[in-house]
C-alpha cells in the first residue's frame, strides 16, 4: 500500500518567515515530499530557484514528479546529506542563497514504510538509515556497539531513565542473535519496562537508535556552522525540530551568534565590538496552533526557530 503524503508542518509560518523574494534562491535541506518546497516554488518567478536536498534517495523521484507543474529551470533536486550543502551550491556555482529551511527528522512516508524499520508500530527489518547507501543499519549498530556506549545512546539521545536495563536487555537479545527486526528490538525493550509506559519508552528508544544510526546531532551542529557563510544579507534560516535535543542545539547556536556583546558583565563599556551574525526573529520558538495539532498529530512536538543574517 502506498504511504500517505507527508503533511508539511507549520507551512504558513515557514513561508511567511522566509519572506520569499520572487527572484531569490532558496535551499530546502530536507526536501521530503516537497510540501514546504512547493510553497516556496509558488512564490518564485522564472528567475527564482529552489534547491532541494534529501539524504533519502527514494523521496526525490515522486517529489520531482510533484514539481512537474513548475518550469524545470526553477528547481534543482539532489540526493545529498545537508552536511554537504556547500558542495552542492559550489557545483551549481551559487555563492549565497536568500533563505534556507531545515525541517528535521523523518517524513511520514519514511515512518510508515515497514521496510525502513523506523517505527515500533510496524514489523520490518531493523534498518533506520535515511540514506540506504550508508554502511551501518540499526541492526548492525546494535550488534557492534559496546554495552557502555549503548547505555550512553539510550540515555543521551532517548532521554530515557531506564537506559541501563534497556541496553542490557538489547545486548542479551543480540547475544541470542535476535536483533534483526523492529519486533526484536521492541521485545527486548518490553522485556524490562512497565507495560503502562511502554509506548513512550518505545518511541524514545527507537528515536535514540535512529539518531545514532544517522549521526543526526553531530551533522546538525556541523551544518549550522556552515550556514552563515552561504546566506545573503537579510537572508533567513528557518529550522523546525521535533525533540528537545535538536531544538537545544539550534537555540544555543542562534543565541550565540545573535549576541551583540560578549564582554564579561564586570566590564561596563563594550570592548569586544562584536558584530552579531544573526538577528533573532523570535526569542521563543514558534509552535503549531491547536487546529494544526488536531489535524496533524505529527506536528505536536514541532518547534520552529528563525534568524536573519545581519
Ligand atoms: C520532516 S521530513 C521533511 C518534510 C518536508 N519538509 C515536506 O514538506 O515534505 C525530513 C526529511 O529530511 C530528510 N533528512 C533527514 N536528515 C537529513 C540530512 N542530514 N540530510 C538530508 N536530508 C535529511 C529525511 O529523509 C526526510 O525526508
Amino acid at each position: 500500500m502506498k504511504s500517505p503524503l507527508h503533511i508539511p508542518v507549520l507551512k504558513n509560518e515557514v513561508i511567511n518567515h522566509l519572506k520569499i523574494k520572487p527572484e531569490g534562491i532558496y535551499l530546502d535541506c530536507t526536501l521530503g515530499a516537497g510540501g514546504h518546497a512547493e510553497e516556496i516554488l509558488k512564490k518564485l518567478n522564472s528567475s527564482g530557484l529552489l534547491i532541494g536536498l534529501d539524504a533519502d534517495e527514494t523521496t526525490l523521484k515522486p517529489t520531482h514528479t510533484r514539481f512537474s507543474v513548475f518550469k524545470n529551470s526553477q528547481f534543482s533536486l539532489h540526493h545529498a546529506n545537508f552536511l554537504h550543502f556547500p558542495d552542492i551550491l559550489n557545483k551549481l556555482n551559487i555563492k549565497k542563497v536568500n533563505g534556507m529551511i531545515l525541517d528535521l527528522g523523518l517524513s511520514s512516508m519514511e515512518l510508515d514504510q515497514k521496510d525502513r524499520g523506523f517505527s515500533f508500530q510496524n514489523i520490518g527489518p531493523l534498518d533506520m538509515r535515511f540514506n540506504k547507501k550508508n554502511s551501518q543499519t540499526a541492526s548492525e549498530l546494535l550488534n557492534n556497539i559496546s554495552l557502555i556506549d549503548l547505555k550512553k545512546v539510550v540515555k543521551l539521545y532517548g532521554e530515557e531513565k531506564n537506559y541501563s536495563k534497556i541496553a542490557q536487555s538489547i545486548k542479551q537479545y543480540v547475544k541470542k542473535d535476535k536483533m534483526k527486526t523492529t519486533l526484536d528490538l521492541k521485545q527486548a525493550i518490553l522485556a524490562v519496562i512497565p507495560i503502562k509506559k511502554s509506548n513512550k519508552t518505545l518511541a524514545r528508544v527507537f528515536q535514540s537508535i535512529r539518531i545514532a544510526v544517522n549521526d543526526e546531532l553531530n551533522i546538525l551542529s556541523k551544518t549550522l556552522v556552515n550556514i552563515t557563510n552561504f546566506l545573503k544579507k537579510n537572508g533567513r534560516v528557518v529550522i523546525i525540530s521535533y525533540h528537545s535535543l535538536e531544538d537545544r542545539i539550534v537555540k544555543q547556536f542562534f543565541l550565540k551568534h545573535s549576541k551583540v556583546c560578549v564582554c564579561p558583565r564586570e566590564i561596563p563599556i563594550c570592548v569586544c565590538k562584536k558584530d552579531p551574525t544573526f538577528r533573532l526573529i523570535s526569542r521563543k520558538p514558534i509552535l503549531p496552533n491547536d487546529v494544526e495539532v488536531l489535524s496533524n498529530r505529527k506536528s505536536r512536538s514541532a518547534k520552529m526557530r528563525v534568524v536573519e543574517k545581519t
